[in-house]
Formats: C-alpha cells, sequence, structure tokens
C-alpha cells in the first residue's frame, strides 16, 4: 500500500465511523478497524476526522470579466483550494461568439492542466446557441466528459445573456443527451432600470449595487427558471441561490417533484446587504449581491433541512486597485470576491459550532456535487473511489486573512473570521498536497475529470 490512515473518525454523507483507510495507486482500496497491511506511509488521525475531499463546483479563475481578468490563475486558485480541502475544482468555460463548446473547453484546459493543483472539470457558458451547430454539438460535448452548460439570464452588455427561448432550447437539448442546465438567475431589464435612475440621481456608492438587484429582482428570474424546467421537464441548476422567495420557489417545485438542484454559497450564509454600506463595500460586490438577514435564514433553513443541494464558493476575486476603479461609481466595480479556501473551513467550522452536522456539510461540499455532476470517481471516501482526502482537526481554531491564504489576490471579504477547527492535511489521489499551513503538492498534477451523462 501508498497510504494507511490510522485511528481517525471517517466522515461520510450519511455517518461518521471509526476505521483506518488504505490506499494503493490513488484509490481508496480498503476500509477497516486496526488495519495492519503494510504501508509505504502511515498516518496517525487520532483526534481528527477523515473526510472526503470538496468539490468545488462554481469557480471563475483567470476569467475575462468586468474589463479585468480576475487574479487567481488556475495554478494560484487550484493550489489555494488544495489548501482549503478542495480536491476538485469545476470552472466556469465561456463560449466566446461562433467557438464550439469542445474547442471552448480544450481551450481552457490547455491553460490549466499544466497548473492545476487538483482535478478540475469545466461547465460551458453558452453564449452564442447557433442551432445548425452548437445544439448538435452538446453530445459531443457530453462525449467529451462536459455535462453541464450554463446559461446566464444577466451580463447583456458582456455579450453572456441568453433570452428564454435559448434557455428553453439549451435546457431541452442537455436534457436530451442526459445533462445538466445551470443558471444565473436575476432579471436583466429591471436591473438596468434600476443603474440607470440611480445614476441619473447621483446615487453611485455600493449599496447601490444591491439596491438596484434586490430581492424580488433575483426572485422574478428563480421563479420564471422553475417554471421553465418545470414545464419541459428538464433538470436545471440554480447556481448561487440568495433570496428567500426564489429559494422557496425553487424548493417547492423540488418537493414536487421537478428536477430542480440549488447551490447557494458562503458568503450569502454569512454576509448581509449590510455590507455595501461599508466603507469597503465595493470588495464583497458580487452577483447576485447578499440580501437581507430574512434571505439569509432562508438559506440557512434549507441547508440544515436537505432543500439546499450545494455549497459552492463563486470564487471570482480582483485586486485591491480594480474593485477602487469603482470607488465613485459602483457599475465600475469588477463583480466578484474571494471563496475557494474558505469553503470547507466554513462549512466545517458550522457543524462544529452545531448548526448542521459533519455528515451535512460533506453532503453539500462533496458528495451532492458529485453525483448532480456525474464525477463517478469523487464525492465520498468508499473503497474503490479516488483517495481525495482530508485531515480535519476539529479543535484547531484559525482566523482568516489575506496572509495565511494561498491566492494571488490582495484581500478577502473573509478578512478576521474567525473558524473553529480546520484542515491539517489533503491528499489527492492518495499524494499528499497540503499539510499544517503549507501547500505541498505539485502543479500540474491535477488531472481533468471526464464526467459521466446521466444517460450512458
Ligand atoms: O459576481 C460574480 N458572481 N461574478 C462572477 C460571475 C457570476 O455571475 O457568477
Ligand atoms: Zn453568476
Ligand atoms: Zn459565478
Amino acid at each position: 500500500m501508498d497510504l494507511l490512515i490510522k485511528n481517525g473518525a471517517i466522515v461520510t454523507a450519511e455517518t461518521t465511523f471509526k476505521a483506518d483507510i488504505a490506499v494503493d495507486n490513488g484509490k481508496i482500496v480498503l476500509i477497516g478497524t486496526a488495519l495492519t497491511v503494510p504501508a509505504k506511509k502511515v498516518v496517525d488521525a487520532t483526534g481528527l476526522l477523515v473526510l472526503p475531499g470538496a468539490i468545488d463546483v462554481h469557480t471563475h479563475l483567470q476569467m475575462a470579466f468586468g474589463g479585468t481578468v480576475s487574479s487567481d490563475s488556475y495554478l494560484s486558485g487550484t493550489r489555494a483550494a488544495a489548501c482549503g480541502g478542495v480536491t476538485t475544482v469545476f470552472d466556469y468555460a465561456m463560449q466566446r461568439k461562433g467557438h464550439g463548446i469542445v474547442e471552448t473547453v480544450k481551450t481552457r484546459q490547455e491553460m490549466c492542466d499544466p497548473n492545476a493543483c487538483v482535478d478540475y472539470a469545466f461547465h460551458c457558458c453558452i453564449t452564442d446557441l447557433n442551432e445548425d451547430t452548437l445544439l448538435d454539438e452538446f453530445e459531443a460535448a457530453a462525449d467529451y466528459g462536459i455535462t453541464s452548460f450554463k446559461c446566464f439570464f444577466v451580463y447583456k452588455k458582456e455579450g453572456m445573456m441568453v433570452d428564454d427561448a435559448t434557455f428553453i432550447k439549451v435546457l431541452l437539448k442537455a436534457k436530451e443527451v442526459g445533462c445538466m442546465t445551470n443558471l444565473h438567475a436575476e432579471n436583466p431589464d429591471v436591473i438596468d432600470m434600476n443603474i440607470a435612475n440611480f445614476l441619473k440621481e447621483g446615487k453611485t456608492s455600493a449599496w447601490y449595487h444591491y439596491l438596484s438587484r434586490p430581492e424580488f429582482v433575483e426572485a422574478e428570474a428563480d421563479k420564471r427558471a422553475v417554471h421553465w424546467a418545470k414545464s419541459v421537464d428538464a433538470p436545471l441548476y440554480i447556481v448561487h441561490m440568495a433570496d428567500k422567495e426564489g429559494l422557496e420557489a425553487a424548493v417547492a417545485a423540488k418537493r414536487a417533484g421537478a428536477p430542480i438542484h440549488i447551490e447557494t454559497c458562503p458568503q450569502y450564509l454569512e454576509f448581509t446587504c449590510d455590507v455595501y454600506k461599508r466603507e469597503d463595500g465595493r470588495n464583497f460586490v458580487c452577483s447576485p449581491p447578499m440580501k437581507g438577514q430574512e434571505s439569509q435564514d432562508a438559506l440557512w433553513k434549507a441547508v440544515a433541512d436537505g432543500s439546499i443541494d450545494t455549497v459552492a464558493t463563486d470564487h471570482c476575486p480582483f485586486m485591491s486597485y480594480e474593485k477602487d476603479w469603482g470607488k465613485d461609481d459602483f457599475t465600475k466595480i469588477p463583480n466578484g470576491c474571494a471563496g475557494i479556501e474558505n469553503l470547507y473551513p466554513y462549512m466545517l467550522s458550522a457543524a462544529n459550532e452545531g448548526k448542521i452536522s459533519f455528515e451535512r456539510a460533506v453532503e453539500l461540499c462533496s458528495t451532492n456535487p458529485a453525483r448532480i455532476f456525474g464525477c463517478a470517481d469523487k464525492g465520498s471516501l468508499t473503497v474503490g473511489k479516488d483517495a481525495d482526502i482530508v485531515l480535519y482537526d476539529p479543535k484547531k481554531p484559525f482566523t482568516i486573512s489575506v496572509k495565511n491564504m494561498h491566492s494571488d489576490y490582495d484581500h478577502t471579504i473573509w478578512e478576521g473570521k474567525t473558524v473553529k477547527g480546520y484542515p491539517v492535511q489533503t491528499y489527492m489521489r492518495g499524494k499528499l498536497v497540503y499539510k499544517d499551513g503549507e501547500f505541498v503538492g505539485e502543479p500540474g498534477y491535477g488531472e481533468f475529470v471526464k464526467r459521466i451523462p446521466a444517460k450512458k
């Protein structure tokens, strides 16, 4: 055996139990009590939790956006992921006008592959649905291992928005080839109207970012998307859910049997729209914006009761000087915040504090993402799966600061946040990539995860 992890408490989405794990050739080969198999390396995990690596299914690494490029590269973003216990990253590859899906993903794959410190996959954002060519390509994309496509109801001037008809075509085609449609849901026309009015009135602080896209602006789009998904009976995954009304509509549809999946992000669980009143409010500008307390309470309830399926980060950091472009005009602030290294520690800390169980944290951050997005080898500590393993010390206190993160940004919205417990080691297919605050992996070790469509 290559590795034997002894005396830890293994956490799955269902239960926690004391056992040892043996790893060979990157795979979990044995789980049992008091294993005595010879191993090249033996790790004593007494007092530690042994968890499956998290899967962050929502990142934007080196993404051209907001007049610049997000500040984490494939190297620094995946390095930070490893240090936060994330062993698989799903990045969004953005289709440019006239380009194909596989071509779009291969271009990003070439950028990512030599740099990836953890395993990676791509969702492809559909921005130009040419019916003669692109719709026919969905099947080839699925065969290539790209089993999820994303639509944006917003970002009109950026050329990313799709209309309802295009969205329905994507829903139907994705369903036909056993794939998932992801959606960013906000109402673009109301946002644009609000922005125009605020600018005319000289209301330009970060607070007006929130007021231009408040709860009902997201809720309308959530409800519209749920309506279309239900009507055509096609799988839908709503990304970064942040508002109560939209959440309730999606949960109700789910309970009635519609194939709807809901993601939220740690920033919506931690911060409310009040952050936009702060002097540094621009640093918190992301879309959708943080909402009011009622929405946050509803999100936590849905996280705890199983209505929300996944928690992912929407990691899209920008440098302070870029955020400063919007000091006097919120429309000039590049949208997005950091989070890739904070996801698992934050959700596990919530478990440690009793808000949810450790099993639920594992389900939200690893097991459900693997199941929903077709990662057959990931998402749980089970014989035969990849040995993507995190050792977590529930007693270790940790205060997040830009100084102890492993990204390439110069500030974080999580500065000063104290979490209870912290990852102490991360193994990526059996190889140690993070230990006690240090990245010890190797750029390029991460591999493309070829996913399996639901129908195959
Ligand atoms: O503000 C955000 N979320 N930036 C990244 C792009 C997106 O909408 O997910
Ligand atoms: Zn989005
Ligand atoms: Zn996003």
